[in-house]
């Protein structure tokens, strides 16, 4: 793939992506520069590993589910033979999305331009009027005549990845420590699988992805920004007798203080990725026993225990897949622009577990994730301020300095010195040059 390595501002200068990030700071046009967004597209979202969807969302054979990867469209469908192809949507014969819906079952796929049909692995099945093609370089079996398969799809425990880049790291390099939220969530299925709960809930943000990613990893921002909504929740609570676990409980528990989130641990790993330990109780409610009872019995005890004590509130795989495991949730972001972000949010199954855990995660999507939840929308309105001031040419730079001496390396990670350190965007940054910078 042959990319662009540098944009140029509004005076024609050349705009160098490691000129962007320092230290401890950030340039604004990394947010906000329309020709940055473009460099990433083809220097981020074209080489990493990008999550599609889950094996769940096509059980049968000719099941599709429509996305994209980076500023490709795909469609991630299974097959006749039982596995999944993520394919480039976009029929080779003019160019015309061949999938416009987002999901659906079509055996085969048929373009409906010209009539081309193709099957589930992307092979082109038939031409119409093919006799106008006789004596012409037009090869019905060239690959390239059919719908393309991605360069590289990786299923890991039924998560659909892919990478628009035929070489590069692979998955299990590239996921690192990243992968440890996405497994937590499959170990905690009594029956060792997961799968989707219906369809996502879409909201289109109106500031960059990585404004979003930032607000991810700070701790800081609950006791400001949710401090009303989460008081409520807590009056509610005293007020009423009926308890919804996984609802305004979640909501309740964001009304911390700076000093209560400085007790979270924040880790912050190669390639961008991080984990957030908080606000994960341990299973609960009437059906916890007979839970961690089949736990046991699938995993043994010891290894039940370590699972459900693993408690990260939020793990993230820069730069698309945000982990909340402990509720069930999952979030992907679909940036669209440098100032727009399509937000999917994932509500999954425990395959084995009781009941109540699908209510439980169901109203937890609801009330903390949905597009009409009480905790996002205080979220949204602070990304979209951040995007608006960074629009503003007078200043330039955002600030990343909290915590920045107290870090502590683990290995190949670090640990940032309390909850409130911005360790994890400044790591995220300084992978985000690394993408923007290689060769
Ligand atoms: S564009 Fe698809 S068949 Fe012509
Ligand atoms: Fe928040």
């Amino acid at each position: 793939m042959t990319v662009a390595t540098s944009a140029r501002d509004a005076s024609g200068a050349d705009l160098d992506p490691a000129s962007l990030v320092e230290a401890e700071r950030v340039h604004r046009r990394a947010y906000v520069d329309p020709e940055i967004f473009e460099l990433e597209m083809d220097l981020i979202f074209g080489r990493s590993w990008i999550y599609v969807g889950h094996e769940s969302q096509i059980p049968q054979a000719g099941d599709y589910f429509t996305t994209q990867v980076g500023r490709q469209p795909v469609i991630m469908t299974r097959h006749t033979d039982g596995q999944i192809y993520v394919l480039e949507n976009r029929c080779p014969h003019k160019g015309a999305l061949v999938c416009p819906e987002r999901a659906g079952h079509s055996r085969p796929f048929v373009c409906m331009y010209h009539g081309w049909s193709f099957d589930g692995d992307g092979a082109l099945r038939s031409v119409p009027a093919r006799s106008g093609y006789e004596g012409t370089s037009f090869d019905p079996k060239d690959p390239a005549n059919g719908l393309k398969q991605l360069p590289r799809v990786q299923n890991h425990r039924g998560f659909i990845f892919a990478s628009l880049a035929a070489d590069g790291p692979d998955f299990k390099t590239w996921a690192g420590k990243g992968l440890r939220g996405l497994d937590n969530l499959v170990d905690r299925a009594p029956a060792g699988e997961v799968e989707v709960i219906g369809d996502c809930y879409r909201t289109v943000q109106n500031n960059n992805w990585k404004i979003f990613l930032d607000n991810m990893s700070d701790g800081m921002h609950t006791s400001f920004v949710h401090n009303q909504m989460a008081k409520a929740a807590q009056k509610t609570i005293a007020r009423t007798a009926v308890r919804r676990p996984g609802g305004l409980d979640v909501a309740a528990m964001l009304a911390g203080e700076p000093e209560q989130m400085a007790r979270m641990d924040l880790v912050a790993h190669p390639g961008g990725h991080f984990d957030m330990v908080a606000f994960a109780p341990p299973p609960s409610g009437p059906d916890a026993d007979q839970y961690k009872a089949s736990m046991e019995a699938f995993h043994g005890k010891e290894r039940a225990e370590a699972i459900l004590k693993e408690s990260y509130h939020s793990v993230l795989m820069f730069p698309t897949l945000v982990m909340q495991q402990s509720l069930q949730q999952m979030r992907v972001i679909r940036p669209i622009s440098a100032n727009k972000t399509l937000l999917e949010i994932w509500v999954f199954c425990l395959k084995g577990a009781p009941e109540s855990f699908v209510r439980r995660a169901v109203t937890g999507g609801n009330v903390g994730n949905s597009p009409s939840n009480v905790v996002a929308a205080d979220d949204f309105e602070s990304y979209y301020r951040v995007h608006a001031g960074l629009e503003s040419p007078q200043t330039d730079w955002v600030l990343l300095h909290r915590g920045a001496r107290q870090d502590v390396p683990q290995g190949s990670s670090i640990k940032g010195g309390d909850g409130n350190s911005e360790v994890c965007m400044r790591n995220m940054f300084h992978a985000w040059r690394d993408y923007m910078t290689a060769q």
